[in-house]
């Protein structure tokens, strides 16, 4: 796809449903008693993927648009699947559903696309197997063959890696477990749709903070059943992430996107565009369905030399890396328009993406005339650089497919994006929605 350069972005959006959101309400949904109705859920391919693994499992599920009825089985009602379930791209739907598949009284094998089954899958092997779940690999990447165990064991479990997929994993096996399953998140406290969605279906799922531990435990005890209850999911943030750096890089942007998810767990994106520099206010309008709302309004700046970070904040690490793990692509782009440039370190788990997303930022960068270092955990860019349109690589990888989008917006020259259709993984609307706010 060949891609111009834009003079900013100007209007007012809504956007499609958050897509972690999404895959656990279908899931949840399924597993209740009775039919939830779901409103704006994701349109994302990794989204569908989930489903159709469902309709595989014997879940009824009719869809019109954004528009979902599913007709939940209860915690016992999933049936064996006739075929392996194909989890296509998506690493939430591969780990969610092991958990669950874990705790069944069937064989299921669990696949995907050539980028998902090179992915590491012990950090969810290990605990289910914990748990007494039966798993074989191929060395550790799927395909996953369970073999299924009822009930399991409950587990108390300390995170390894800073991961939401690897906490959701062990809660939706706790569902099915008998006792009380507990996970402790060291130091960085991961997106929690799990926890509030499961409570929206009537689950008591507690979190406790450790007082001067620096960690967090969330527990799940004996659940006897879900029950069914309707939803709407709002926009996705990290979607609209790529629009609010395109809108934050481009002189004179003023964009406005409704209804977006501001859980705290997402919203580090909002917090580093601002430390950045960046003009982001934040209008909140309460909650939804347990998960917090409202509006984002992002003014480009009067001239680009204003993009100035404060104190410390050209440095992204720690904590806040793993809560902005998606959002780091879209985020190194900015950092070539930013004075003293941007450091992105302690994200080593970019190398396990969908593709080795480091590698992929590198390239591109550097293609682009930006001078980047690369580390084994990250990377630097110099700031305030005049980009060059070039061919640029996706690597088959969604979010580098839409982060590049924008670093060809803000250069001189076309760009072209190899691979642009991969947008549809997370975010099919994306090049039709920006469309609709450039103006050149
Ligand atoms: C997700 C968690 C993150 C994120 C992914 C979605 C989720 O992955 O990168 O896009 O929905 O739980 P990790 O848990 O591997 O960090």
């Amino acid at each position: 796809m060949r891609i111009q350069p834009a003079r900013r972005l100007r209007g007012r959006l809504r956007l499609p449903g958050d897509k972690s959101i999404s895959h656990r309400a279908a899931i949840i949904a399924a597993l209740a008693n009775g039919r939830t109705h779901i409103e704006n859920f994701s349109t994302s391919e990794d989204c569908a993927a989930t489903l159709s693994c469902l309709a595989q499992l014997g879940v009824s599920i009719e869809r019109d648009g954004a528009s979902l009825l599913i007709e939940g089985v209860g915690l016992k009602g999933l049936r064996a699947p006739s075929a392996p379930l194909d989890c296509g791209n998506s690493g939430t739907t591969m780990r969610l559903l092991a958990g669950v598949l874990a705790a069944q009284g069937f064989a299921a094998v669990l696949t995907g696309d050539e980028s998902l089954r090179s992915r590491p899958m012990r950090r969810i092997i290990e605990p289910l197997e914990l748990m007494g779940a039966r798993i074989s690999s191929e060395g550790g990447r799927a395909p996953l063959k369970l073999k299924g165990t009822r009930p399991l064991k409950a587990l108390s479990y300390r995170m390894k890696v800073a991961s939401a997929q690897v906490k959701s994993c062990i809660l939706l096996a706790g569902v099915n477990a008998a006792g009380r399953t507990e996970v402790i998140e060291e130091a960085v406290s991961t997106r929690d749709h799990t926890e509030r969605l499961l409570r929206w279906f009537g689950v008591p799922v507690e979190t406790k903070i450790e007082a001067g531990a620096n960690s967090q435990a969330v527990f799940i005890e004996n659940v006897s059943r879900l029950r069914a209850r309707d939803l709407k999911i709002p926009g996705d943030i990290s979607s609209a992430a790529f629009l609010m750096v395109a809108a934050a890089a481009l002189r004179g942007s003023d964009l406005e996107i409704n209804s977006l998810g501001l859980n705290p767990t997402r919203t580090e994106i909002i917090k580093t565009l601002q430390e950045l520099g960046a003009d982001v206010r934040v209008r909140e309008d309460g909650e939804r369905c347990n998960e917090p709302i409202g509006d984002v309004h992002v003014h480009g700046l009067e001239s680009l030399k204003a993009l100035r970070g404060a104190a410390g904040a050209n440095i992204l690490r720690g904590g806040a890396v793993a809560r902005l793990i998606d959002e780091l692509p879209a985020l190194a782009v900015l950092g070539t328009q930013v004075w003293g440039g941007l450091e992105i370190r302690d994200a080593q788990e970019l190398r396990v993406k969908e593709t080795d997303r480091i590698r992929a930022m590198v390239e591109n960068l550097r293609a682009m005339g930006a001078e980047v270092k690369e580390y084994e955990d990250g990377l630097a860019v110099t700031g305030q650089t005049a980009l060059r349109g070039a061919r640029l690589d996706s690597y088959g990888d969604h979010r580098i497919a839409m982060a590049f989008t924008v670093a060809a917006l803000l250069a001189e020259g076309e760009s072209e994006i190899i691979g642009a259709e991969s947008a549809r993984v997370s975010f099919p609307e994306f090049y039709e929605l920006l469309e609709s706010v450039i103006e050149r």
